[in-house]
């Protein structure tokens, strides 16, 4: 995830208010949240579930009384009884990563959202997804027996750790704890406006949003590292919420373009910029943030420069520079992991 700070200085030195901003691979939804809360238009999509869930929340949040009366309906409609009786042939993770009467509120409520269809349920879906897994040791915001915030660890692993050290699933009220979110949530007002985004891969972005061609003023965008882990491995536990199967995949649920080798990686990036070749407007701009981890920034550099003819467009990179990445929550989760040494961002225009 970029910080917000990242997205929020490009759209205030690049684009003006009314103006059309992309993120291709928006993730979280950092940059088109950011460009609606500086009045401009904001275009976005992504292959994960989750990321497409919490974006489409940020950017079309619904009024809280909408979102409390679908809670409410939801809290009157749930009878703990009848969903005890349903079997559900789950992995033994679950019984050890929640607490049986959370674990029959989030099954009823993984069956009842209609996030794909609708803004209220997208919204309250992204709430519990905040709220699935996290360290609840030490929060009573989460569902789940310890865990960490940012991803959802590997089955086997969680289940020795927390034998080993002795960890309970803690007694959790799902409806109670989405309440407790959506007064946090609507403490600072949501973006007025509203943006689009599209639960897909972003090559198909410029048919879908045909009437965006050639519109986008401004791209802020990262897309996935060389040599990262899988962001469908990373948040299986929640695509297990939003529908997907009860254990860790690669490749299955989203067409997550992760890549170990240059080759495909540097094939995603071509398609990336035939994708901005459609999309980008007269005088507009393309910001990318990219880590390196086996190579050295200025071959990467040199790359996205070459792999941007494939734009089709007259395209300059107007300047560059490299950061160091400070040691991720993530990482420290997995130890022997070394993240990427550096990130490099690059300032492209498009004529
Ligand atoms: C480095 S992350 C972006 C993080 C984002 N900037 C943020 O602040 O949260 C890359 C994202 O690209 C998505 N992705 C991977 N392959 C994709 C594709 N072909 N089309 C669209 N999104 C893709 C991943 O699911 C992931 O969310």
């Amino acid at each position: 995830m970029f910080p917000e700070r990242f997205a929020q200085h490009w759209i205030s030195e690049m684009s003006a208010p009314g103006d059309l901003v992309l993120d291709p691979f928006c993730g979280r939804g950092t940059t088109p949240f950011q460009a609606l809360l500086q009045d401009r238009r904001a275009l976005a999509s992504d292959t994960n579930a989750v990321a497409y869930c919490v974006t489409r929340a940020k950017i079309n949040a619904p009024s809280k009384a909408r979102v409390l009366r679908r809670l409410a309906q939801l809290r009157r409609d749930y009878d703990p009884t009848a969903e005890a009786q349903r079997t559900q042939p789950l992995p033994e993770f679950f019984g050890f990563a929640f607490a049986p009467t959370t674990l029959n509120q989030l099954l009823y409520l993984r069956r009842r959202l209609r996030w794909r269809t609708s803004d209220t349920d997208a919204f309250i879906a992204a709430l519990l997804l905040g709220s699935l897994h996290g360290e609840s040791d030490r929060s009573a915001a989460y569902l789940s027996n310890r865990m960490p915030r940012t991803i959802s660890t590997k089955p086997q692993y969680s289940i020795r750790w927390w034998t080993r050290y002795g960890f309970e699933p803690p007694e959790r009220d799902a409806f109670g704890i989405l309440r407790q979110r959506v007064d946090f949530r609507y403490a600072t007002p949501p973006p007025t406006g509203s943006g689009e985004v599209f639960h897909g891969d972003m090559r198909g972005l410029p048919t879908i949003a045909r009437r965006h061609q050639r519109r986008v003023k401004l791209a802020v965008t990262s897309p996935p590292y060389l040599d990262t882990t899988s962001f469908e491995e990373d948040q299986w536990l929640r695509l297990w919420f939003l529908g997907g199967p009860p254990r860790p995949t690669i490749g299955r649920v989203s067409r997550d373009d992760r890549h170990w080798s240059a080759t495909p990686y540097w094939a995603l990036i071509a398609d990336m910029w035939r994708c901005l070749g459609r999309l980008m407007s007269e005088d507009s701009h393309v910001i990318i943030r990219i880590g390196t981890h086996r190579s050295p920034p200025h071959e990467i550099v040199e790359r996205m420069e070459a792999a941007a003819s494939f734009a089709r467009r007259t395209i300059a990179l107007d300047s560059w520079t490299v950061s160091d990445i400070v040691r991720r929550q993530t990482d420290a989760f997995r130890p022997g992991t070394h993240g990427h040494r550096s990130e490099v961002d690059l300032v492209f225009s498009v004529t």
